[in-house]
């Protein structure tokens, strides 16, 4: 898709909304896999939105060092305001640095190495070529044992399930075209774009009916030296 959409006219009322349209599971498959991640980890945000994402991660685990990756001016002055607030009623607790970058995965400086990224609600906003490219410049910034946490609307495998997913997804487009300006209008076979950059699920858990799925995404290289070494045992 082209990069012209913009979250800023959305950005003050797009949590109580989400939070309304699906009843809270939006907040809870995107903290479902965080406690997993290892600490002292360099964390790689892309896509973040207003800033929730970060103290949901910072109650979990104790990373390294966080780069909070946002295209959005409006989401990004509220993500940076929630982090000041929570700084100031954690005075006593060592937080990690925050480098926020007001961009997309392009700004990010490219000698930096990542063991975790976490792209949320983001990667449905492209398809096809835009979407290989921005994974893999995300994979390109991330080390080879990294870890990738994705949580995003997906299909369910059921039928029953599909035949109000597929309506709901498409209202979904329609209402951020005109509030956004996403051109965008289905949803990404996520796994065969994973898959072309080298990374395969591990792990995922479903909510809302099997609309939403948290998922745990390693590199394939990994998984089949995992498998290797355990047939070789
Ligand atoms: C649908 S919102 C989801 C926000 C957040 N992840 C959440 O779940 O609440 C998508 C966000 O990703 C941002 N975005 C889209 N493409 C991006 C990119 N390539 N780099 C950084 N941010 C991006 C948008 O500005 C928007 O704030």
């Amino acid at each position: 898709m082209s990069r012209d959409f913009s979250f800023d006219r959305i950005a003050p009322v797009y949590d109580k909304l989400s939070y309304l349209a699906f009843r809270g599971s939006v907040t809870r498959a995107q903290r479902y896999f965080l406690s997993t991640i290892p600490p002292q980890s360099n964390v790689l945000i892309v896509g973040g939105g207003n800033g929730d994402i970060l103290i949901d991660l910072l109650e979990r685990v104790v990373p390294a060092h966080i780069t909070y990756v946002e295209a959005s001016v409006a989401m990004m002055h509220r993500a940076k305001r929630k982090i000041t607030g929570y700084r100031q009623t954690n005075s006593n607790l060592s937080l990690p640095t925050i480098t926020f970058i007001q961009g997309t995965e392009r700004d990010v400086d490219s000698t930096k190495m990542y063991q975790v990224a976490i792209t949320n609600f983001v990667l449905d906003m492209y398809q096809g070529s835009s979407l290989d490219g921005m994974m893999q410049r995300i994979d390109s910034l991330l080390s080879e044992d990294a870890v990738w946490l994705f949580t995003d609307f997906r299909y369910s495998s059921r039928l029953m399930n599909r035949i109000w997913q597929k309506p709901l997804a498409q209202f979904m487009y329609i209402f951020f075209h005109f509030t956004a300006n996403i051109s965008v209008q289905a949803l990404p076979n996520y796994d065969s774009h994973f898959r072309k950059v080298g990374w395969d699920e591990k792990q995922h858990q479903s909510f809302f009916g099997d609309f939403i799925s948290s998922n745990i995404y390693t590199r394939t290289k990994q998984i089949s030296q995992r498998d290797f070494s355990s047939k070789n045992r």
